[in-house]
């Protein structure tokens, strides 16, 4: 198939990106490149043997939007693009509702205009909010939700079920993610965030290379077995590989799946994870909670298992591995 894949040089969409060339499709990217790097490319080829196609504009910018629909048909679209700091989300609530729902406007009505069928929508286990644990697709949505990147997933979701409902032609799916974690094995791609790390994974990798001090441990009074908060982690080449099943599977109208794992594990587990995998010690203190967090969340994954015959094979041992090769071979991300 032929795939548009918006934000591709991103940290999940650069991973599935892979897979897809690797899987004998070929892929565009549109990429602004406001939270990634150029040099992305470069690394999906020396992995897979081949170039995806980059065209470096803002999906905003619909004009240009159209002219790429125009030259090349697409089979479909797979829509990663988008802002995704829940911290700076509170900060600047405008630029995220902007952003992120003008761009997917933009790309459903080009997609409408050239009889564009198929999109693949990148969502987030944050829709759920305050719903019981573990969550399921048939779960309550959009309550509790406590930040604006986390309430433009679940609008998106919305526009993309009431266009989904309008045509019968469409094919929409909604994935959401847990914890997207790891990295590549080959150590050529992976997350690189931009200044200080505010989620868990990249944290505790700079804290062992010895570019961060120390891992706050936000909350150790949560009603956990350790006490630290858990979460469901998966590994960002087994959420890649849930984008090619989901391209796969034939159905009409919208469907939603979870890609987690199933599996809840909390922050001190993971620590000791990385640190007996990798043999690097990880100092950490104990701090007092985080604000917005829950205290557990992890998903109930037997959906994508029935019916896109996905589920993820990697382990949290595979997660600390790769993320550590990822993180020695490119302390400082792909500028180093
Ligand atoms: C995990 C746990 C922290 C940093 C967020 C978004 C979600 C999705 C993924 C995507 C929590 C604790 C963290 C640290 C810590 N977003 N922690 N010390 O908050 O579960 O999910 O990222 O784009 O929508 O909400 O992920 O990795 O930030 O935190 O103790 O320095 O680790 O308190 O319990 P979170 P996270």
């Amino acid at each position: 198939m032929n795939v548009l894949v918006t934000g591709g040089t991103g940290y999940i969409g650069s991973h599935t990106v892979v897979e897809l060339l690797a899987g004998g499709h070929t892929a565009t990217i549109i990429d602004n490149l406001s939270n990634s790097s150029e040099l992305v490319v470069d690394r999906i080829e020396q992995i897979t043997g081949k170039q995806p196609n980059l065209h470096i504009f803002d999906l905003q910018d619909k004009n240009k939007l159209a002219e790429v629909f125009k030259k090349e048909s697409f089979d479909a679209v797979i829509h990663f693009a988008g802002l995704k700091a829940v911290g700076e989300s509170t900060q600047k609530p405008l630029a995220y509702y902007r952003t992120n729902i003008d761009s997917s406007l933009s790309l459903l009505e080009v997609m409408e205009e050239y009889g564009i069928p198929t999109l693949i929508f990148s969502s987030s286990a944050t829709v759920y909010g305050s719903a019981p644990i573990p969550y399921s697709e048939t779960s309550v949505v959009g309550q509790g939700i406590t930040n604006p990147y986390g309430q433009t997933k679940y609008m998106i979701e919305q526009i993309i079920r009431d266009v989904g409902a309008a045509n019968a032609a469409l094919q929409f799916t909604i994935l959401r993610y847990f914890n997207p974690v790891g990295a590549h094995p080959s150590g050529l791609i992976g997350e690189d965030p931009k200044g200080i790390p505010n989620n868990l994974m990249p944290y505790l990798s700079q804290v062992a290379s010895g570019k961060r001090k120390v891992l706050s441990i936000y909350g150790s009074d949560y009603k956990t077995i350790d006490g630290t908060a858990a979460r469901d982690y998966i590994h960002v080449v087994d959420l890649a590989k849930g984008h090619i099943a989901a391209l796969m599977n034939k159905h009409t109208g919208t469907e939603t799946y979870n890609l987690g794992s199933g599996k809840s594990t909390t922050v001190l587990e993971l620590v000791n994870a990385f640190s007996e995998g990798t043999g690097q010690a990880v100092s950490y203190e104990l701090a007092e909670r985080r604000a917005g967090d829950l205290p557990e969340y992890y998903a109930d994954a037997k959906k994508a298992e029935k019916e896109l015959d996905w589920k993820t094979n990697k382990t949290i041992a595979d997660i600390c591995k790769d993320t550590w090769n990822w993180q020695s071979r490119n302390p400082n991300g792909y500028s180093s």
